[in-house]
């Protein structure tokens, strides 16, 4: 059963897990989320991940119902109980067989209708741990495409971008609006002209030899994944500037690539029907791409 569920403590199979309909994550959005994955069956990066829950939860005043703790046990619980049972998939990177992703959803819980969240009787806790689906193998060889999306759709102006909440029907527009252009993702831009992040991953560019992304001051989420190609980075001896990225640029950049949990390090070779650079994976990303894997290989 590699699916499951566990709300509250409780194991469930998928068609068996139900929240209620007054569930304030249902109606408002308002929870907040992680995503981790597995490498060799274990969590990636566990701590980090629970460091945003917790600053997540913060920025939108919603007590975590777990402590870290309760939180690594659940998810080590759930990730047990699904063991096995997972079917062939031939198109998935080998490196991704067999791994899982585990959801982490912290809703302000069920209460009366209203936006008031003190409405709210208790928070919900919900793991969920899945096979992971992550991007096929020849995704990294030969990169995605990624579309700039036409509105700005960058978080600011709904909610605190810091926080990964469940507020997420602008990034459903985005990649709504980048599949109806045969994109992989949508990159967000503000109402000034810069581009922020992916839809649900954040972005970095290859620059004169130099590896450029979103500041945080920009209005992105601190990807986990960001902060572990910074540092793999700095340790190759690459230049690294956390700086603005105009839209108008990115034409003229010589690599990009997205980074999340699910994607890790996915090179970018066509933006917008144009090719990226050389139009195939790039030497930076190439390099990062392997120390990525040696990271992960020994967890
Ligand atoms: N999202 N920016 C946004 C808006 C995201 O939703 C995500 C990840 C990232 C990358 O963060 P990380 O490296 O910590 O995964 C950046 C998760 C994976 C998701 O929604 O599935």
């Amino acid at each position: 059963m590699p699916a499951l569920v566990n709300i509250d403590g409780e194991l469930l199979a998928p068609a068996e897990a139900r929240v209620s309909v007054f569930d304030r994550g249902f109606l408002y959005g308002d929870s907040v989320y992680e995503v981790v994955r597995t490498y060799a069956g274990r969590p990636f990066e566990l701590g980090a991940h629970l460091a945003r829950l917790a600053h997540s939860a913060g920025r939108i005043g919603l007590r975590l119902p777990w402590d870290d703790r309760r939180v690594a046990a659940e998810v080590a619980r759930t990730l047990e109980a699904s063991r096995g049972g997972d079917l062939p998939d031939p198109v998935a990177a080998p490196w991704n067989r067999g791994e899982r992703t585990v959801r982490i959803v912290m809703t302000r819980g069920s209460g009366d209708l209203g936006l008031d969240p003190s409405l709210a009787a208790a928070p919900t806790a919900i793991v969920i741990v899945h096979p992971l689906a992550g991007p096929p193998e020849r995704a990294y060889r030969d990169g995605v495409a990624v579309h700039v999306v036409g509105v700005p759709r960058a978080a600011p102006t709904a909610a605190d971008p810091s926080a990964k909440t469940g507020l997420h029907l602008p990034h459903v527009l985005a990649v709504r609006e980048a599949r109806l252009h045969g994109a992989e993702e949508a990159l967000l831009t503000d109402g000034a002209g810069q581009v922020t992040e992916g839809a649900s991953s954040n972005l970095f560019a290859v620059r004169g030899g130099r590896v450029v992304t979103p500041s945080l001051g920009a209005g992105i989420l601190e990807g986990v994944t960001r902060g572990v190609v910074l540092r793999l980075a700095r340790a190759q001896g690459l230049r690294v500037e956390e700086t603005g990225l105009a839209a108008a640029d990115l034409g003229r950049v010589d690599e990009l690539f997205i980074t999340s949990t699910v994607r890790e390090i996915l090179p970018v070779t066509r933006l917008d029907g144009a090719p990226v650079g050389s139009g195939s994976v790039g030497p930076v990303t190439r390099l990062l791409l392997a120390a990525f894997r040696t990271l992960t290989a020994r967890p």
